[in-house]
């Protein structure tokens, strides 16, 4: 029955009830991948963290378990990571899974303290349903820093240790331990360099391959200071050595450009492909969006890649092949439908537009515009705008290539647009609140359409 709630999406994970936001410790293990998630699960605004959990076998379809971490003596719990210790390191037992992540202990941070905010472990011998709380937390102190958290732990084959990137107010501090308990400071990263309009939050690292060169990324969320001035994804390209991180560039790169991604990251354990998730909200307004029992949900699974071009590397997103086994239906330019993926293809780079609509007036435009070689996404007229001053708006990303045939693919849901064009060079992503669902989805353009496909999801 709660699929029917307004608003509620259809293809992306929100929780039952309450509140959500960073994914976090998202892991495979054993044909399950887990997602766990910034949760305060008796209210619908941001409070005391805890760590929903919910599991699924294709990253589509989604099913939420009971609390996975609850608040203890050292704090709540943001956010963190997880990953299954192979090599029983931290001698917890075979394949356990273990969670990294920030106990924020109000009752310090009230009383003045800058060092609120510690790092701790919890392992699980069942595949995330029970957990315990390592007696030896925290892991790692806070050396004096108010904005200590967030920490992505990954192993790191070449050196056979753990590395842990954390961030640290403006940049990011490396960590490494050989068994998840001990850990060392290796290096600092970014002062300089990037974005700083707000706080350094939620970092990742993992390397892509470029034709066999191992080429690597560094994601670093912001809030504020994102491309449209409240929550973003940045990330650097670069290369690691097992101590520090240097990157191949200088200027920002955005892994979405939309106002409605971020603290995504990627998954651990998921060998021959990375893939990324996001929460599809913005801090600037995420605890008044029009949602009733619930607030949030994450983007869908998406794919990364690299891509070299002239400006140097460009992680590129595209939704997870698993999205493509669905009904498809296809040459029809009127579409009675939303809550699908709608790809189209073009011969030679136009103007064009696809309108979401409900027979109330009510719509969301997002196209392509030749001349400022952008993508656009606006929802100024969308629906309910009024709960936020500055929710009605426009937002653009550039064209990265001058390739003669464009791509296009949407993923459209009850209340969400994800837009991916060029083979995922250029992201947005969206949120909306019309007042009765859109049931109307009309594409307008001045050019032949090679190729149109629309799935519907179930
Ligand atoms: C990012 C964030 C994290 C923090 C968590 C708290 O959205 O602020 O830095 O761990 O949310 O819920």
């Amino acid at each position: 029955a709660w699929a029917q709630e307004m608003h509620r999406p259809a293809i992306h994970f929100s929780p039952k009830k309450g509140w959500m936001n960073d994914p976090n410790g998202m892991v495979y293990l054993n044909g399950t991948y887990h997602l766990f998630f910034q949760h305060n699960p008796d209210s619908t605004v941001w409070g005391p963290m805890h760590w929903g959990h919910a599991v699924s076998k294709d990253l589509v379809h989604w099913k939420e378990l009971p609390i996975a971490l609850y608040p203890d003596s050292l704090g709540t719990i943001f956010s963190g990571s997880a990953v299954v210790d192979f090599n029983n390191t931290a001698g917890f037992g075979k394949q356990a899974m273990v969670t990294i992540y920030t106990n924020h202990n109000h009752r310090l941070e009230a009383a003045g303290s800058d060092k609120f905010q510690n790092q701790s472990i919890a392992y699980s011998l069942d595949e995330g349903k029970t957990w315990t709380k390592y007696n030896g937390n925290p892991v790692l102190s806070n050396p004096g820093i108010r904005d200590f958290r967030d920490p992505k732990v990954s192993w790191y084959e070449a050196g056979k240790k753990w590395i842990m990137t954390l961030a640290t107010k403006d940049r990011i501090t490396f960590y490494s331990s050989p068994d998840l308990k001990h850990w060392k400071e290796e290096s600092q990263f970014g002062k300089d360099l990037g974005a700083h309009g707000g706080v350094w939050e939620c970092p990742d690292l993992f390397p892509l391959n470029d034709n066999g060169r191992e080429i690597w990324v560094l994601i670093v969320n912001i809030n504020p200071g994102g491309p449209n001035g409240g929550s973003g994804t940045q990330y650097f390209t670069g290369s690691f050595d097992g101590h520090s991180f240097k990157a191949d560039h200088t200027g920002t790169k955005w892994l979405d450009y939309g106002p409605d991604e971020y603290a995504g990251v990627t998954w651990s354990n998921t060998p021959g492909r990375r893939i990324f998730l996001g929460w599809m909200s913005n801090w600037d307004y995420a605890n008044v969006v029009p949602t009733q029992n619930w607030r949030s949900a994450t983007s869908i699974a998406r794919e990364l890649k690299l891509v070299k071009t002239s400006d140097g590397y460009l992680v590129a997103s595209q939704p997870v092949r698993e999205f493509n086994k669905v009904k498809t239906s296809t040459g029809n330019y009127h579409i009675k439908a939303t809550k699908g993926k709608l790809a189209l293809s073009l011969s030679r780079a136009a103007s064009f537009t696809v309108t979401l609509s409900n027979d109330v007036g009510e719509q969301t435009v997002i196209g392509y515009d030749h001349q400022k070689r952008e993508y656009f996404i606006d929802r100024r007229l969308s629906g309910d705008t009024a709960f936020h001053n500055g929710f009605a708006a426009r937002y653009t990303v550039p064209r990265f290539t001058h390739s003669a045939v464009l791509d296009l693919t949407l993923v459209i849901d009850v209340s969400s647009v994800e837009l991916f064009a060029d083979g995922g060079r250029s992201v947005m992503t969206a949120i909306f609140f019309p007042h009765k669902d859109y049931t109307d989805l009309n594409i307008s353009r001045n050019v032949p359409v090679k190729k149109i496909s629309y799935e519907e999801f179930e």
